[in-house]
């Protein structure tokens, strides 16, 4: 089957923080390429994106940052837009799901399959948490997964085995509000029957076969576990109100209206241009304008995500699209598995990330590295590993070292050797012919990966034909035949000026901001496609080109460095954070507690124990004596700071020799998250030594 068009999609990110890399690198970059390379081979495309903006993750970061949902999705969303901007993904729209289109267009699904007598409408037992007052339903629940043991497991997905759930199914549920057990209580909701729809999402997952084998292979399993009925109401007030009678007080379930938002945002974008009748034609035709994408068989519907939306856009969304009758389901569903960063899960509560706001900021005008790197990298069949180190090295001996090298030798000996005129091809050798033959393959080899979502490999051709033109540089040396066969030159320098400008057309995809300056280096016809590159002529004898200056900058040790410390900073804050909220210790009893003698005592003496590097001997007057404590306290407190200071100690401890000193009694310090310590001292001035503290 041909298609006439393409509906392209990347998943609608939650707007309740900063873009980092792993969306990049298992989503957005993909689908970006992707969609790219269909505009160069011509194809009617439209890029759909935008901002999901209901569901438990907006309520919970708004309770959080003390703010109401709408700023949380206000300030994300347009974080979100600018960094995807910034970084080249060339979405034909990035919408919202909290915008008027989308209400009216997820109530009006709804209401259709509702009509239709699609939904089993029933009472059932939820979890509600007595002490906030509210049903429990999605990340508002956490507790023991039943199928893999994983005790964060959310209410309806537990984000390690990937099963999709029900908050009914976790053991030892948890609110994650109050931290409460949750009770039951019963509510009414409305169910989309997956267990009666079976056969009909069965036989459509077997018509495609061709899916990446992880998609496929996700899909099956879920099938043969059975699909349960999936409720698509939720008893919660921030979302799309549930559009009948007797619902008050329920919203749309995220997963029901999110993948509405691509129909939405499609509509949206064909509202701006205003080119679009949006009807249908009375033969029950597709219309003009958005309907096409979306009810027109020939249109090619194709949805970009992670690993852990795969159940959302194989089996619940288009069983939604069959129940409603009207529109095409999704052709493919190429789904990344996930980045992990320097060895470890990216998480943005433990700020460990890469985000690309930051990026920018230290690696100004470094989009296409980043973008190189992390295609080259990609997780297309399995997790994988994003590092610095990795980042420079791509970098300095690829992107600098093969690409630009070739280019700006390219360029610069055209400027030298012809005032950057493009000489012409007086006679060809075996060798030029053959290699002129090998790069007009080139881009048929690049466009049959990117057709199967092999980014990686597909980049790794476009390097190749990069390396045939070092080659042939390095082979003929036209540096050196200069001086002896100046017409042998113009040959060679023209062959390689047209490597360049093939490269210029297919990297567009990967690499879109050096192939723009590239083609304005070599005074490009902007308009070229991609089956342009297959071409050997696209400059012809006597072209002017412009300028060169280096496509590509060495990155120095000391930048990735600085990004290593970065991370080593985040992971102590956060092992910080994590003992601050030691949990407290098991139960003692009041004559447990009575047993230990604290006093207040001040000290008298100060200094460093030697050889070491925290003990200080202490001196102190503890009312009734005057002793000597050796405590670990060098780092926070100089000797000469503490003569005098009021402590408190603990007087009855049995005496202990550290470092050859007899100490006798501990000094009580309070310690904070990083693990500093200090003094724990009366308040007021007329504690007098001695007192007892209780
Ligand atoms: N917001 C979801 C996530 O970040 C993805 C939603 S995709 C859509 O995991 F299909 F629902 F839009
Ligand atoms: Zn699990």
């Amino acid at each position: 089957m041909t298609f006439k068009r393409h509906t392209v999609t990347a998943a609608l990110p939650y707007a309740n923080g900063p873009v980092h890399i792993g969306h990049l690198a298992g989503c957005y970059l993909p689908a970006d390429i992707y969609v790219r390379y269909l505009r160069l081979k011509g194809e009617d495309v439209k890029f759909i994106c935008g901002s999901d903006e209901h569901g438990v993750p907006i309520t919970i970061k708004a309770k959080k940052e003390g703010i109401t949902p709408q700023q949380v999705v206000d300030k994300y969303h347009k974080l979100m837009g600018d960094a995807f901007k910034d970084f080249g993904i060339s979405f034909d729209i990035y919408s919202r799901t909290s915008s008027k289109t989308h209400h009216e267009t997820a109530s009006e699904f709804f209401k259709k399959l509702y009509d239709k007598g699609v939904f089993k409408e029933e009472v059932t037992e939820q979890y509600f948490d007595e002490k906030a007052n509210q049903f429990l339903a999605d990340r508002y629940i956490v507790g023991t997964c039943p199928k893999c043991g994983n005790e964060n497991a959310y209410g309806d997905q537990c984000e390690k085995c990937g099963s999709t759930l029900n908050a009914t199914d976790l053991i030892n549920p948890k609110s994650t509000l109050s931290g409460e057990k949750p009770v039951l209580k019963k509510t009414k909701n409305w169910f989309l029957p997956l267990d009666k729809m079976q056969p009909q999402i069965e036989a459509y997952i077997d018509s495609h076969k061709e899916w990446k084998s992880n998609v496929f292979g996700q899909c099956k399993s879920w099938l043969n576990a059975g699909l349960q009925p999936r409720a698509m109401t939720r008893d919660l007030d921030w979302g799309v109100k549930v559009p009948v009678d007797g619902a008050d007080g329920k919203v749309l379930y995220v997963w029901f209206d999110a993948p509405i938002g691509y129909i939405s945002a499609t509509k949206e974008l064909f509202m701006q241009h205003n080119d679009g009748i949006n009807t249908l034609s009375p033969e029950g035709r597709a219309g003009e304008g958005w309907e096409k994408y979306w009810r027109d068989k020939e249109s090619r519907l194709v949805h970009f995500i992670g690993k852990d939306n795969i159940v959302f856009h194989c089996i619940i969304f288009p069983a939604m699209l069959m129940a409603e009758g009207s529109f095409i389901v999704p052709d493919n569903v190429p789904a990344n598995e996930f980045l992990n960063l320097e060895g470890d899960k990216i998480s943005t509560s433990r700020n460990w990330a890469v985000w690309l706001h930051e990026y920018l900021l230290e690696f100004k005008d470094k989009q296409d590295t980043l973008r190189y790197t992390l295609c080259s990298n990609a997780p297309e069949t399995k997790d994988n590993d994003f590092t610095w180190k990795d980042f420079q090295a791509k970098n300095n001996n690829e992107l600098v070292a093969i690409l630009g090298n070739f280019v700006n030798r390219t360029l610069v000996l055209t400027h030298k050797y012809y005032n950057g005129k493009v000489p012409e091809t007086l006679e060809y050798t075996k060798s030029d012919i053959l290699l002129l033959e090998e790069i007009s393959k080139f881009p048929d080899k690049i466009a049959a990966s990117i057709e199967q979502y092999r980014f990686r490999e597909a980049l790794s051709e476009l390097m190749n034909l990069a390396r045939s033109g070092n080659k042939y540089l390095a082979d003929n040396e036209p540096w050196t035949l200069i001086k002896t066969d100046e017409k042998r030159v113009q040959t060679i320098m023209n062959i390689s000026l047209q490597i360049a400008a093939n490269l210029a057309v297919v990297m567009e995809p990967f690499l879109p901001f050096t192939s723009k300056r590239l083609g304005g280096m070599l005074n490009l016809n902007p308009s070229l496609k991609w089956n342009d590159a297959k071409r050997t002529d696209l400059l012809l004898a006597g072209h002017q080109i412009n300028a060169a200056s280096l496509l590509f900058e060495k990155i120095e040790d000391e930048a990735i460095s600085a990004q290593v410390q970065k991370l080593a900073d985040s992971k102590k804050a956060n092992e910080a954070a994590g003992k601050a909220i030691e949990p407290s210790k098991a139960e003692t009893s009041f004559d447990d507690f009575s047993k230990m003698d604290i006093r207040v005592g001040t000290i008298l003496e100060a200094e460093r124990v030697p050889k070491t590097d925290k003990l200080l001997k202490l001196l102190i007057d503890t009312g009734f004596d005057t002793r000597t404590v050796v405590s670990g306290i060098a780092a926070y407190y100089k000797p000469e700071d503490i003569i005098g200071q009021q402590v408190s100690i603990l007087v009855n401890l049995a005496p202990r020799k550290i470092k050859g000193i007899e100490s006798k009694g501990m000094i009580l310090m309070a310690e904070n998250s990083a693990g500093e310590l200090s003094f724990v001292s009366p308040l007021k001035p007329n504690v007098n030594n001695g007192s007892g503290i209780k």
